[in-house]
């Protein structure tokens, strides 16, 4: 042992001592740790026992105050809390997780911070830090992780780290409050038929599925968590301006096997992999996993949103020293955001990025800072962390994006932007507009999918919406402006053939497959000038290898044979109403149009049964004319 090692195990030897803070599994008396293979980590509210070789919790303890078989139970019982990397190294795809060759104690009166560091290289070659923390007399145990560069050829698919939990205490869950309820059991799904991956269909003919249970990234859904009878365990995401993707990117919350996901990354709805470069470092976290107890799933669940609102004012948590977390050091930016003229009556959000960042979907390395500005149009972006910023906005009902470069934040300073006018993109008088701009198609028509366990879904959540297509809409959507109703008339995604869906899955529906081009249809009068020109702006929420054709009165407009960046974002086939965004805009002379005219939406080349699973998602069609 060198003399600094030496050194550094008195330092910690005296911290151990002078606080006399050993514990024993479940006493419940103190703030305290125990060292050894197994660590304990105690204080009067929860008890850990974490596996130091790999980071992992392998019994967990509440001091339920009103269940007294909740405090002899690890919850964690035939699960544990663990992290998994899913990384590539020179192009080898690799499953790995923490191989932990010392762990860090940092305590004091407040709180103990255990940091296990990953110090097999040839195993996962970055530098990795896992935190656990434990505040004094707190039913919340946080998590956060430290990543920082070490070699070029590095890439990471997904990051997370997860709960699985005793599923005898834990039968319910909730995502947001509404999609709550009991859990499938696991033998409800070892008796079920695997339909895709993740997709069961149970005995009683409904579908359960994990991406039911998926939730957006932004601010406004972040407790979700298991339950028992008298026991909850919610995770609180507390800030998000770790997350990779910006705010619409949508992640796993919990699932069956009583799994609760905290995802640092995925590649879930089409989100690009994580591609560090020379100095870069990222906290991920801290999130708090908090337990407490009360008569139903709907009060814990109100109680965890309550405990939400008081980690907000917390963060960012002090007990993170790491300098890249930079917990003292943080700014602010603030002003009033007016959108031609006046504050968005719906939701806008505010992105601050790096100056480099173009589309917060495809960002996965940096931090990205957001919030959602008031009715009022003022808004307030804390804890930044000092630097030079692009403000991106995007507003419900608003085309296009504001941008602003050059927001400089100062260490505990705020930046006042005072009122930011943002001029919609607009292209002469606008003659109609099929849906809203938000990036999402949950306006429009869902063929019916099958009936889910999970509750209160909306008809997208459902599994195999595409299987029905053909019978919603036997003759394709042909929409009237003036009478046609969106919600009914036009729906949320377009096949590139008449019959979507895998072969099997055609078959499990006795549909016989019909590889025609789908051809969707728009139809409006015009009396205006013919002299000007007119501009089609087309937003797609979601995508799988397809691209769009538009003809207008039997003139081809637009071809886009493919979209830029991922090829495949599988939001229809996982479930949701969102995956990558797009916005195509063509202009061309008003003199295509008539007093009656069709527009025309096509696959862009010829299709075949290879289309089956091919599929553009809407969000919104606006037609202007200049005058
Ligand atoms: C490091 O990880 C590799 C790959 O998992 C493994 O083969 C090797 O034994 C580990 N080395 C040590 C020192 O544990
Ligand atoms: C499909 O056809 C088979 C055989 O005729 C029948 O047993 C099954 O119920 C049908 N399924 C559906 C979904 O119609």
């Amino acid at each position: 042992m060198s003399i600094k090692c030496l050194i550094a195990s008195l330092v910690l030897l005296l911290i151990h001592g002078s606080a006399g803070q050993k514990c024993n599994a479940r006493s419940f008396q103190r703030l305290c740790v125990t060292d050894g293979s197994n660590v304990v980590l105690e204080n009067e509210k929860l008890s850990l026992t974490i596996n130091k070789a790999k980071a992992q919790i392998s019994a967990l303890y509440y001091n339920s105050p009103s269940d007294s078989s909740i405090k002899s139970t690890n919850l964690l019982r035939g699960g544990s809390g663990y992290y998994i990397a899913v990384i590539s190294v020179d192009g080898k795809s690799v499953n790995t997780g923490p191989d932990v060759g010392e762990m860090k104690i940092r305590q004091n009166a407040e709180y103990i911070d255990l940091a296990f560091i990953n110090k097999n290289t040839s195993n996962w070659p970055i530098h990795f830090e896992l935190h656990l923390v434990l505040e004094k007399d707190s039913p919340i145990f946080y998590y956060y992780t430290i990543h920082k560069y070490l070699r070029d050829g590095y890439t990471a698919s997904q990051l997370r780290w997860a709960i699985r939990a005793n599923a005898d205490p834990f039968k319910y869950y909730s995502v947001d409050g509404k999609r709550a309820g009991r859990m499938p059991t696991q033998q409800a799904i070892n008796s079920a038929e695997t339909l895709q991956d993740w997709t069961y269909k149970l005995s009683d003919g409904s579908v359960y599925s994990k991406y039911q249970q998926i939730s957006n990234n932004e601010y406004l859904h972040t407790v979700f968590g298991i339950y028992g009878d008298r026991i909850g365990l919610s995770v609180l995401q507390t800030h998000k301006e770790w997350v990779s993707g910006g705010p619409f990117k949508q992640s796993l919350t919990t699932h069956t096997g009583q799994m609760l996901l905290f995802c640092e990354h995925t590649g879930h709805y089409g989100t690009p992999d994580v591609v560090p470069t020379k100095g870069w470092s990222k906290v991920y976290g801290p999130i708090g996993f908090y337990l407490n107890d009360g008569k139903s799933l709907s009060q814990m669940y109100l109680d965890a949103q309550r405990q939400l609102k008081e980690e907000g004012k917390k963060w960012p948590y002090k007990f993170v020293t790491a300098p890249e977390y930079n917990a003292q050091g943080r700014g602010s930016v603030s002003g009033t955001l007016n959108v031609n003229g006046s504050p968005n009556k719906q939701w806008a959000y505010l992105i601050l990025t790096e100056p480099h960042v173009d589309d917060p979907q495809f960002e996965t390395a940096t931090y990205m800072y957001s919030t959602v500005a008031a009715t009022n149009g003022r808004f307030s972006i804390p804890a930044v962390r000092p630097g030079n910023y692009k403000l991106q906005v995007i507003a419900k009902g608003v085309v296009g994006r504001y941008i602003q470069t050059n927001v400089n934040v100062e260490s505990n300073k705020n930046t006042n932007l005072g009122t930011i006018n943002w001029q919609e993109e607009r292209h002469g008088k606008q003659l109609w507009q099929i849906g809203v701009p938000d990036r999402d198609s949950g306006e429009f028509k869902s063929p019916p999918g099958y009936p889910s366990p999970i509750p209160n879904l909306e008809e997208y959540r459902k599994f195999g919406t595409w299987l029905s297509y053909s019978k919603t809409f036997p003759n394709d959507p042909d929409f009237t402006v003036g009478s046609s109703d969106p919600a009914k008339d036009w729906g949320y995604f377009m096949p590139m053939i008449k019959t979507p869906g895998f072969p099997a899955q055609l078959k499990m529906v006795n549909i016989t497959q019909n590889t025609q081009p789908t051809n969707w249809k728009v139809r409006f009068d015009y009396s205006g000038s013919t002299g000007g020109t007119a501009t089609l702006t087309l937003g797609f929420a979601a995508n799988v290898k397809a691209g769009i054709r538009a003809v207008i009165n039997g003139k081809e407009i637009l071809k886009v044979t493919g979209f830029d960046g991922p090829k495949a974002d599988s939001a229809l086939f996982r479930q949701a109403a969102h995956g990558i965004f797009r916005q195509q805009t063509v202009t061309f002379s008003a003199s295509l149009l008539k007093a009656k005219n069709i527009l025309e939406f096509t696959p862009p080349g010829p299709v075949s049964a290879n289309h089956f699973d091919k599929m553009v998602m809407w969000d919104f069609l606006r037609m202007e004319v200049s005058n």
